[in-house]
């Protein structure tokens, strides 16, 4: 595997398996919670303003959130709520005592409530199959497949459900998910859409991944990639000095200056679009979100 964050098993990493496929998010948003993870947070922000501009095109409406785990993605995008929000939920002593099928009644209600009124409509894939199956329960996901890319292809059923896709989301993601993923979803997506097109490709990773071999696996699919340039995304504390050193290590590879940002503790994301190119040359990534006036926050 050429992605070194990938290697998820290994001590420079904390592990969450243990938590990516339990009956309900709790734990998820605990383990997740405790070193103050913020992709989706980031995701809530951003995406909005990218599927806008996919529709503006012409593009078809719906997301294909990878590695959607318990429907947190959807659940900012499609809701009035923060990740703070989720994060205090599932922490809060009430709804520790339910069970998972009290939980999920909650869930179904509470999501009904908050719920915007033009929410996209989300398709959600991830390995973790209970998590999955949780995010459908509470109604979080138009579609959800239980299924990893890594290792099979695509589902009759995913391929179906992916017609109306404009753009493909992964936060918290890649590294775990990678080239073959990639390139299985995009052949689905292309093949399901009326207009045989790629969606775009809208990612989060942690600046030690070197994107350069997914950048040529999208160049394959008609897709020009670019990396933000106006900022980065802090994305969650290390967990330990073991992350920390190995995170630095990575870095000083890659060249990338961890002064104000990794060196203080955190690991930081970079986001990468993937557009087809006659999109891409209408107008630079940078010049699109500081034109909508997102970034600063
Ligand atoms: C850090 S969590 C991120 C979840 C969610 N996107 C978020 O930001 O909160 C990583 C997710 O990747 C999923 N994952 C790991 N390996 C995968 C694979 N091969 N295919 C699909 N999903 C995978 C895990 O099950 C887990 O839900």
């Amino acid at each position: 595997m050429s992605n070194p964050y990938a290697r998820h098993n290994e001590e420079s990493k904390a592990n969450f398996d243990h938590v990516y496929d339990l009956p309900d998010p709790r734990g998820y948003f605990e383990a997740l919670g405790s070193l103050d993870y913020q992709a989706p947070e980031h995701a809530r922000r951003l995406f909005p303003v990218l599927l806008r501009e996919v529709r503006a095109g012409g593009g078809p409406s719906g997301i294909l959130d990878l590695c959607c785990s318990y429907g947190v993605n959807a659940a900012l995008l499609g809701h009035g709520l923060t990740l703070a929000d989720l994060y205090a939920r599932y922490a809060s002593p009430g709804l520790g005592k339910l069970s998972t099928e009290e939980l999920l009644e909650d869930d179904r209600r509470f999501y009904a409530e908050n719920r915007h009124e033009a929410a996209p409509g989300i398709v959600g894939a991830d390995s973790a199959a209970n998590a999955v199956g949780y995010a459908l329960g509470a109604g979080l996901l138009e579609a959800g497949f239980g299924e990893n890319f890594e290792t099979d292809d695509p589902s009759e059923g995913f391929r179906k459900a992916v017609g109306n896709v404009g753009l493909v989301t992964v936060t918290g993601g890649v590294g775990y998910v990678w080239e073959r993923t990639f390139d299985r979803l995009l052949k689905a997506v292309a093949e399901a859409r009326p207009d045989g097109r790629a969606p775009w490709v809208a990612t989060l990773p942690a600046r030690l991944v070197d994107y350069d071999p997914l950048s040529n696996l999208f160049s394959g699919h008609g897709l020009v990639t670019e990396k933000l340039s106006a900022r980065t995304f802090p994305q969650r504390r290390f967990a330990d000095a073991g992350e920390r050193k190995h995170a630095l290590g990575e870095l000083a590879k890659l060249g990338v200056d961890p002064a104000g940002k990794e060196e203080e503790g955190w690991y930081y994301a970079d986001l990468y679009l993937s557009r087809p190119a006659g999109e891409a040359s209408k107008v630079p990534l940078d010049e699109l979100l500081e034109a909508s006036g997102i970034l600063d926050y």
